[in-house]
């Protein structure tokens, strides 16, 4: 088996910013109850890019920061609730615009545990020689499945895309990994796709098409999952708590990560949050605090760093990683 190591990251959010003052003119809301309740002060909305056009500017900013051409990569795995079409897969697209041609490329779906899902996938195919260098990108437009006239929902989220490169290396990188699903939880989340309409359906069935979800349900599963997540990324690591540096969580409530703080006791300066200015971005959330954290330079060689998320199916993961 080789090692695999994290070698570049990038991202990319529409410009197109939305502030909960904003938001009051959309739905009766107001930014006081979003952000003691959320931590959320702003989201990107986009008004032009499709999940695609997010991802090929991700991609590009990853491929800089490791120093390597798009023919070099030879995987593209790309994790969205939010594609631009069925066929081709964003992933495909992906790989058509920046000509990353010696690629095989697809889609993943893992709703916001979609780029820690991504991340595991890549890594297994670098692990066993299959591949050498992954682009591995998690990547949202959510406003297209988001019923603004809910505000139960239609505050929380955001759109953007984060992008990692991953390569074979000498060196250890990601260290441990751990998924798991839960799918007699799916009906706490759920965005319907088409139904059955055949010429053999008599009565077509009614689709919403939007994201619906029971927050208090997914707020009690997200603080138990986290918890049993860190903890088990660090028992097969051998490590404990005090040997990593940053956690990065799925940035969906910091009400969620103040609890997970709690339990877990530690500080919450070991997280690094940049939700109160991105909203959920789901699938893209790990992957652009990620890149937002490498670039601020807050990681040194060595550095240990534990990703964590959560999310509809229900899914949820971990990865500790040795930057
Ligand atoms: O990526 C994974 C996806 N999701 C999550 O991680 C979400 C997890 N859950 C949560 O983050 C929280 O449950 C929410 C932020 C979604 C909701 O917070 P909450 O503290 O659980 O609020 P609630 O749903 O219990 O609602 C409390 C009140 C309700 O009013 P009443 O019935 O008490 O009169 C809601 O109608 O707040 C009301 N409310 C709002 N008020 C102003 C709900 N949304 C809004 C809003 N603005 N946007």
């Amino acid at each position: 088996m080789y090692e695999v190591k994290i070698v570049g990251t990038g991202s990319y959010a529409p410009s197109n910013i939305i502030s909960n003052e904003d938001m009051s003119k959309v739905v009766d809301t107001n930014d006081e109850w979003i952000k003691s309740r959320t931590g959320i002060r702003e989201r990107r909305i986009s008004k032009e890019e499709n999940t695609s056009q997010l991802s090929i500017e991700a991609a590009k900013r990853a491929l800089d920061s490791a120093n390597l051409k798009p023919e070099d990569v030879d995987l593209i795995v790309l994790a969205t609730l939010t594609p631009d079409c069925f066929i081709p897969s964003t992933a495909c697209l992906v790989q058509k615009e920046i000509k990353a041609v010696n690629a095989t490329c697809f889609d993943i779906s893992a709703a916001c545990t979609g780029f820690i899902y991504a991340l595991n996938i890549a890594s297994q195919f670098i692990k066993t020689g299959q591949h050498k260098t992954a682009l591995v990108i998690g990547a949202e437009v959510l406003s297209k499945v988001v019923d603004w006239k809910d505000r139960n929902t239609c505050v929380l989220f955001g759109d953007g895309a984060g992008a990692a490169i991953l390569q074979r290396s000498n060196e250890k990188g990601i260290i441990s990994e751990y998924t798991g699903s839960d799918g007699s939880k799916g009906e706490h989340l759920e965005c319907d796709a088409i139904p059955l309409r055949s010429f053999l359906v008599e009565e077509e069935e009614v689709t919403s098409n939007f994201v619906s979800m029971n927050g208090r349900e997914i707020f009690k599963f997200a603080t138990h999952v986290m918890v049993e997540c860190i903890n088990k990324v660090l028992q097969d690591a051998e490590c404990s708590l005090d040997d990593i540096k940053y956690i990065i969580p799925h940035q969906a409530n910091m009400r969620i990560i103040e609890y997970v703080c709690k339990k877990l006791k530690i500080d919450k300066e070991k997280f690094f949050i940049n939700l109160d200015r991105y909203g959920n971005t789901s699938g893209a959330s790990i992957a652009i605090a990620l890149d937002e954290a490498a670039q601020q330079g807050l990681f040194n060689k060595g550095d240990k760093i534990i990703l964590v998320g959560f999310g509809g199916g229900l899914t949820y993961g971990a990865q500790l990683i040795q930057w």
